[in-house]
This record gives C-alpha cells, structure tokens and sequence, in this order.
C-alpha cells in the first residue's frame, strides 16, 4: 500500500485529499498539533514516522487579506515552511507535491498565463507565495508545483458558502465584476495533486477547472444553481460592481486567468470539467450533507 503524507488537515484540499483514501492509497493528513513545518527536523521525524512515497503540501496561510496584516505568519507559512519542507524531502529523498496561486501573477495580462511567464505579485499572499515556490526550486530537484485558483468545497470557508450566507441575510449583493479568473473545485484539484504524487510528476503546472469567470457571473451561478437545488429559497438583486467600488486591505490582479495547457498534456488521465458543473456538483453536495444534518 502506497502512503501520502499531506500537510495540512483542516484545510479545503487537504479534507478533499484525505476523502481520496483507499485500499490502494494510505493519505495520512497533518495538521498543526502533529507536525511543525517550522521545523526541519519534526518534519523529518514525521516522514520517517511514517515512511511515505511522497508530500503533498496542502497548508497555506491563505487569508489575502489578513496577510497584508500579518506579514511575518504569511511569510512563514507560504515561504519559509515550504523551503523547509523542500529541504525535508530533498534529504529524504521524497517527491513533493506543493499548491501556488494565480496570485504569483499581477494581472495586466490579457490572455492566459503560462507556466514560464513572470511571476509578479501584487500584495503579500502572492508575494509570499511566489518566495515559496522559488525556495522549492532552489532546494529540492523532484518537486511539482500546481497553482490554481478560486478553490471552493463543501469543506472549510469558500466563496460559494459566503454568497450563500449573504444571500440569506441581504436583500441586495454588489459583487465584484473586473477581476476575471476561474473557479475551481478542491475535489478535482486533489485529484490532480494526488495524480503528480503518485506520478512523480517534475515542474510547474496549471489546475484549474474549465472555463473563466468574473466574481460576479460566479456568484450569479451560484445564487441560480443554489435556488434550483433548493439551498436558498429567494433570488435577490445581485448587482455587478468595479473592484475600484469594493476597497480590500490587499489588491487584486484584474485577470488571473491560468493557462490550461497542463489539463491536456501532465493531467490528460485526471477528470476535469467545466466550472459550472463542478459548481453544481458541490451545491448538491452541500445540499446532501444538510439534508443529513436535518
Ligand atoms: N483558497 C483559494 O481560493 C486558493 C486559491 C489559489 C491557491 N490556493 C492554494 O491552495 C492550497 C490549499 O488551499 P485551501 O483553500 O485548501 O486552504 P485552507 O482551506 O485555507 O487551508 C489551509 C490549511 O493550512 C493549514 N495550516 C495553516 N497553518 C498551518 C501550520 N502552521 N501547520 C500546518 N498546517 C497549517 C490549515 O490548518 P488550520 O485549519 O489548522 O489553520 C489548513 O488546513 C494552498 O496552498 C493555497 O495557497 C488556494
């Protein structure tokens, strides 16, 4: 049986990742009490614990807005820990598996990044973020890195659960509609995480689900598909608006959109579609998981 160790426990992808156990795939998930990523050596006592064929890092300091805030934990989590984890692996001998962002970018693009265009982040998540991934590269040589972007699940806090709330609370919504990107499911991200693992895929590469979205159409499908599922039982007014209208703590790339290149050649075996689709597919998880709560 083939063990994965993945960092992180609580998080989206890491739940997504653990929910892809089997009889054949061992995902042990660590979270904060069982390992500190600060540490070289806990987690070169956690590899030799439990003797994996491969990391997947799943942990991330992702709040882009309080990161702006709080540098130096941004910095640790996203930078220094991956470097460490890259070091790990490297005298281990392990293949590592880590997740980046679309925000590495700064979006004065108006076509889709590619994997080899430059990284150059705007505020600190992405800034921090980017930092990782160079540290992965310059200290371990079987390494695969997979940004995505937008990522959403029936697990932990996401997009889709807060228009979801906001829906229920407001009798109005004002979403952003000039930041272009593309949502993407954590279910179909961990399997393409799960598949560079167990592959020993090398490089950078792009997951994201099909197709682009602006915050706006995002939270248009998902106050329809929700409505149509019988999540929410009202339509309200959701009102497309400029991000120069809605001022965060961190800025935002305008487009984000990542290339999908890597969906047709690296991921060819791994399932990926539309993102409305995948989108319908979690409101009608959500909606499962509570009608099993109720
Ligand atoms: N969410 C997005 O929209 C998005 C977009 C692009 C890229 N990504 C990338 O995708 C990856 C997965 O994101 P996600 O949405 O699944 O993130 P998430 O739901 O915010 O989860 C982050 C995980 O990191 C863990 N963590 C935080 N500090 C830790 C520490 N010191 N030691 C161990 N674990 C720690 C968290 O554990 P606790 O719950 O205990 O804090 C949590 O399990 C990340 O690399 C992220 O940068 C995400």
């Amino acid at each position: 049986m083939k063990t994965i160790l993945v960092i992180g426990k609580s998080g989206q992808l890491a739940k997504e990742l653990s929910d892809l156990g089997s009889e054949k795939i061992n995902i042990i998930c660590l979270g904060r009490k069982e390992i500190d990523i600060l540490s070289i050596d806990s987690i070169i006592d956690s590899i030799n614990k439990y003797s994996p064929m491969a990391v997947i890092n799943a942990s991330a300091f992702t709040q882009v807005d309080l990161a702006e805030e709080k540098v130096q934990d941004a910095y640790n989590l996203n930078a220094i820990a991956v470097g460490n984890l890259a070091d790990a692996c490297q005298q281990t001998g392990i293949h590592l598996t880590h997740i980046s962002t679309d925000f590495v970018f700064d979006g004065e693009k108006s076509k889709p990044y590619v994997t080899s265009d430059k990284v150059n982040p705007i505020g600190v998540y992405g800034t921090s973020k980017a930092e990782g991934e160079s540290l992965l590269a310059a200290k371990h040589d079987n390494f695969c890195i997979i940004r995505t972007s937008w990522v959403y699940s029936v697990y932990g806090n996401n997009f889709v659960k807060t228009i979801l709330r906001l829906i229920r609370e407001r009798n109005e919504l004002n979403i952003v509609a000039d930041q272009i990107g593309t949502p993407t499911s954590a279910k179909y991200l961990a399997n393409a995480c799960l598949y560079a693992s167990v592959n020993n895929v090398k490089g950078t590469h792009h997951w994201t689900d099909l197709g682009i979205a602006s915050w706006y159409d995002f939270a248009v499908a998902i106050q329809e598909l929700a409505y149509e599922n019988k999540i929410i039982n009202r339509i309200i007014p959701i009102h497309p608006i400029d991000a120069k209208d809605y001022p965060t703590p961190a800025k935002r790339p305008h487009y984000s959109v990542l290339d999908k290149r890597s969906l047709k050649t690296t991921f060819n075996e791994v399932k990926n579609r539309h993102w409305r689709a995948n989108l319908e597919a979690v409101i009608k998880e959500l909606k499962k998981g509570e009608a099993k709560s109720e």
